[in-house]
């Protein structure tokens, strides 16, 4: 089989990893890739939104699936027009993709179809927006102020009162800080408690849930600093406990497959559900992406024993009860290697040394963020540069053995946190 990847980060690497493993597979393409994934497949230059040209590339290289990494080419229906023309391709319908891309959506069908989550308004206008705050909300309430549409994971701001919800309506609506996909604000009732990851294979009408993983969005050591992409994360996270995970799974993901099907929405692909978990272990649902999220996906694919293909396959006819998922019993952690600066401003190019030093079995390379130059060097290419993943038989040993290799790889300016998973070591010992 010959398979189409589309997107060039960390997630896209390990997408591509993993089904270079399968027998099934001949020949691998992505676009537009990285330096890592121009190991394991053969790297083409077509941009992710150019859907002539990616179908064009499609039919005339016999490709039998297309697998989307990103969010942008599902929100702007890539997977709509492939179906047109016949060609199987992994992931939900452009309506299916209004999930992650419009958060006003989300919010509606959440209500509609029993999904527990923050309470909410919607403000399509800046004036009745900074009257509701004047009038209605006290004065050192927090809230959480969101951007309607995509915005990478940058359209979130965080209000410690109404002062800073003030400010951060004017900045979406107004200065238009997330061009328009701040036409639309959410402003949304401020949850505290331990956020996880629940991702899901969906095929239409049935799903299977993967382990559970935690991200660690801050920059800095302890939370601390700017959000980011993900700056590592672990799975399985302890956090998501039997009970939970059984809420997930009876209640949860069955009353969004329903509300799926009753919108007549055609969803083939991964469901990410993006928790908080509350203090009494209440599970609340922050935020749908309709896609893998990265970095987990470099924790998650790595302990996925089955055969992605055959996954790939019975998502897309929609068989996915025939199929029995098996995941290996260990922990992974991986830990992102940035550019100093990021999220900020940071300097690209730069050379990256150690990376054949480190043994597979000791942590795998993802590239995220590399290029390769004329005379063969990798530099840095991205804010998000190398993730590691160690595998262990337990998430005490998962840590150890990826810290242990960390400092093989280094460049200039490199910056990586010293504490993911602890959260997990610390929730064992509660
Ligand atoms: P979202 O893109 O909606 O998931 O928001 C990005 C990040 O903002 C989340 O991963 C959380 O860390 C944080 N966040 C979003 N909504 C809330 C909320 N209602 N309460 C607390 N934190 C939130
Ligand atoms: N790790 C968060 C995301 O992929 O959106």
């Amino acid at each position: 089989m010959n398979f189409l990847v589309i997107g060039n980060g960390g997630r896209e690497h390990a997408i591509i990893w993993k089904l270079a493993q399968s027998q099934k597979v001949e020949k691998i393409y992505c676009t537009l890739g990285n330096a890592g994934i121009s190991n394991l497949a053969e790297v083409i230059n077509i941009n992710v939104d150019d859907f002539n040209s990616l179908l064009k590339f499609a039919i005339e290289n016999k490709i039998d699936y297309t697998f989307v990494g990103p969010e942008v080419p599902l929100a702007l229906g890539i997977v709509d027009v492939f179906n047109a023309k016949g060609l199987k391709i992994f992931g939900p319908s452009k309506k299916g993709a209004l999930l992650e891309a419009s958060k006003s959506f989300a919010k509606k069908f959440m209500q509609k179809y029993n999904i527990p989550t923050a309470q909410y308004h919607t403000f399509t206008d800046f004036n009745l927006a900074k009257n509701f705050f004047e009038t209605s909300w006290p004065k050192s309430k927090k809230v959480v102020v969101k951007a309607d549409g995509l915005a990478s994971g940058k359209g979130v701001i965080m209000c410690q009162n109404r002062q800073e919800a003030l400010l951060a309506i004017e900045e979406i609506m107004q200065n238009k800080s997330f061009g328009t996909a701040g036409n639309t604000i959410i402003c949304e009732e401020w949850l505290e408690g331990q956020e996880i990851s629940v991702l899901a294979f969906v095929d239409g009408k049935h799903f299977s849930i993967m382990p559970a993983a935690q991200d660690h969005k801050r920059v800095g050591d302890k939370d601390t600093g700017l959000n980011t992409g993900g700056m590592g994360a672990y799975a399985p996270t302890p956090i998501a406990t039997k009970e939970l995970l059984n809420k997930v799974k009876n209640e949860i993901i069955p009353n969004i497959i329903n509300g799926l099907q009753n919108e007549n929405i055609d969803y083939k692909g991964v469901l990410y559900i993006g928790f908080m978990i509350d203090d009494k272990g209440t599970p609340y649902v922050l935020e749908f992406n309709c896609r893998f999220g990265d970095p987990e996906t470099q924790v998650i694919l790595p302990l996925l024993e089955t055969d992605l293909v055959d996954i790939v396959e019975h998502v897309i006819s929609g068989t996915l009860d025939n199929l029995n998922i098996k995941w290996y019993k260990k922990s992974a952690v991986c830990v992102v290697l940035t550019s100093g600066g990021y999220p900020q401003k940071y300097e690209k190019n730069i050379k990256i040394f150690g990376l054949n030093s480190i043994k597979e079995n000791e942590a795998i390379v993802f590239h995220a963020g590399t290029k390769k130059d004329k005379a063969g060097n990798i530099l840095t290419s991205g804010g998000r540069v190398i993730v590691l993943t160690s595998i262990a038989d337990n998430i005490k040993s998962a840590i150890d053995k990826v810290y242990s290799v960390t400092q093989k790889i280094n460049f200039d300016k490199m910056h990586y946190r010293k504490d993911i998973a602890q959260k997990a070591l610390k929730w064992i010992k509660k």
